[in-house]
């Protein structure tokens, strides 16, 4: 796992864009996870601008996001996809019909829709990077305190602790839905990269727990740590409470020079 403690999040976007451009250039129709929330916004925006002024191109690339929620009507405002156009997809080059959430059309059975992602993320090769944020609580996805470490993509019932995180975001609390369809730790495990973001101090205790604890499914992004490629990008604030912080920059020296050094052969 590397730890990259970062000065703020606009670094920390910076960084999180960089790791997904160097994915690109190595594969123009690379396969993306995706995810929604306050912590990927800036680096979305980097993305952007980088797709209109600086020549980078989504135009092969496929994107599956992390979750949806459960029961809003199509097209509202609030879900996920309307956060993904809104944010990213409207703004860059990328084929819509490439962009894939875990949503349960009108009429669909919900308990179809998971097994359903699953065979589509298998088809079309598997998840080169996966961006992740990190719920206080320690979630990934929508997989909340106690899900399986092996769960598959399938509706999970939001705490309440994440139904309050996020009901800034709903006008009528009626309407805030507290089901979602999430990606699984097993899920999510199997892509070739893994990128998780986390900025302000109300991440710090999640981030310790799930870096520096036991790999437990009380705090779910734990699992983490039996993953062979994982890069945490964190700001100053995040990164706070870490026991082990003067190690991963010192590491994070000791690499950079490393790469200076192989640069110049
Ligand atoms: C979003 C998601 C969640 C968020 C997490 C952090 O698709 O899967 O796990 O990443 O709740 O949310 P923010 O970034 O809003 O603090």
């Amino acid at each position: 796992m590397d730890v990259i403690i970062l000065k703020d999040g606009d670094a920390v976007a910076a960084e999180g864009a960089v790791l997904l451009r160097q994915v690109l250039q190595r594969k123009a129709n690379a396969v993306f996870g995706l995810a929604s929330g306050r912590t990927p916004l800036a680096m979305y925006r980097r993305l952007v601008v980088d797709c209109r002024d600086a020549g980078l191109s989504f135009r092969e690339v496929t994107t599956f996001n992390l979750d949806e929620y459960l029961g809003l009507p199509p097209g509202d405002p609030q879900s996920y996809r309307a956060y993904m156009q809104r944010e990213l997809f409207d703004h860059i080059d990328i084929d819509v019909s490439n962009t894939f959430l875990p949503e349960c059309g009108a009429g669909a059975d919900p308990l179809e829709t998971g097994p359903a992602y699953e065979a589509l993320i298998r088809s079309r090769g598997g998840i080169d990077l996966q961006v992740l944020g990190i719920g206080r609580n320690g979630h990934i996805g929508f997989n909340e305190p106690t899900s399986s470490l092996r769960s598959r993509t399938r509706i999970k019932t939001l705490t309440r602790e994440t139904i309050a995180a996020n009901k800034q975001y709903f006008e009528d609390p009626a309407t805030q839905p507290q089901l979602a369809i999430t990606m699984g730790i097993a899920t999510i495990m199997d892509a070739g990269h893994i990128v998780l973001l986390a900025t302000g101090a109300d991440k710090a205790e999640a981030v310790r727990q799930s870096i520096e604890g036991p790999v437990s499914a009380m705090w779910p992004a734990s699992m983490l740590q039996l993953h062979e490629k994982v890069s945490v990008l964190l700001d100053e604030t995040a990164a706070s409470t870490l026991a082990l912080r003067d190690y991963y920059d010192w590491v994070a020296e000791q690499k950079r020079k490393l790469f200076e050094s192989l640069e110049e052969r």
